[in-house]
């Protein structure tokens, strides 16, 4: 007789969908996931990597290397737009799996980190701005000193450079890149979401003859 080990079967079950070639390399994609609407998601994917890239590019060149430096600075505004785009993708992105009820079928923890993801993203970017040291950063850095001190959480100190420094290009970034992983893998796992059941509408408000 052999007992069985829970936490191995459990981890098999588990590796064995995460690593099959069918969650990475499907051959099928269901009909209703080929609009526009269904890309904003890779998009917003897409932007972090250019985002993770510049962003490598700038820290190996130093903090003020793009205001003396033309190549870094083009690289800067090459960050600088990804934010952006990385933001306005995943509100877009944010918008279609509200309206189309990702969360049904299982998908509550795939909605879950992405709306974790959101909350990191936030503080990622506004790092990002602190270390920027011109007078508008640090004028933010003072305020929100401010209020993280009136809230206890005095030990993030924003108008540490060094502090701002390490969150921006490490601790953040990182952490999002695992939680972006593990969202990614899990749509991967479950499949996007089928659309509502198209609701019976009455002869009246479809516009037939009565
Ligand atoms: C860091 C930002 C995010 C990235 C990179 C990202 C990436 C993706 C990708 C690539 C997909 C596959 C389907 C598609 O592209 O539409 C997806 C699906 C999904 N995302 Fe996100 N996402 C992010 C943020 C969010 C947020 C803020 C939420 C909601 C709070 C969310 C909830 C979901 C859900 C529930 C699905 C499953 C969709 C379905 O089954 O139809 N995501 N995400």
């Amino acid at each position: 007789m052999f007992a069985v080990a829970n936490w191995t079967v459990t981890s098999k079950r588990l590796l064995s969908g995460v690593m099959s070639a069918e969650t990475w390399l499907p051959t099928e994609l269901p009909e209703y996931a080929r609009g526009f609407m269904y890309m904003l998601g890779s998009l917003t994917a897409s932007s972090f990597a250019v985002l993770v890239a510049s962003g490598i590019v700038l820290a190996m060149n130093g903090p003020a290397s793009w205001s003396y430096n033309g190549a870094v600075h083009f690289v800067a505004a090459t960050h600088f737009w990804a934010v952006q785009a990385f933001f306005f993708f995943m509100m877009l992105h944010l918008w279609r799996v509200f309206f189309t009820g990702a969360w049904r079928g299982g998908r509550g923890l795939t909605w879950l980190l992405g709306a974790i993801a959101l909350l990191v993203a936030i503080p990622t970017a506004f790092t990002g701005f602190l270390i920027n040291g011109d007078l508008y950063s640090q004028w933010n850095a003072v305020q929100a000193k401010d209020g993280l001190n009136a809230l206890g959480l005095g030990w993030v100190n924003l108008t540490n450079a060094g502090q701002m420094f390490g969150m921006h290009v490490v601790v953040l970034p990182l952490t999002l890149t695992v939680i972006i992983g593990l969202h990614i893998t899990l749509v991967r796992m479950k499949s996007v979401v089928p659309p509502y059941p198209e609701a019976d509408t009455p002869a009246l408000a479809r516009g037939d003859d009565a």
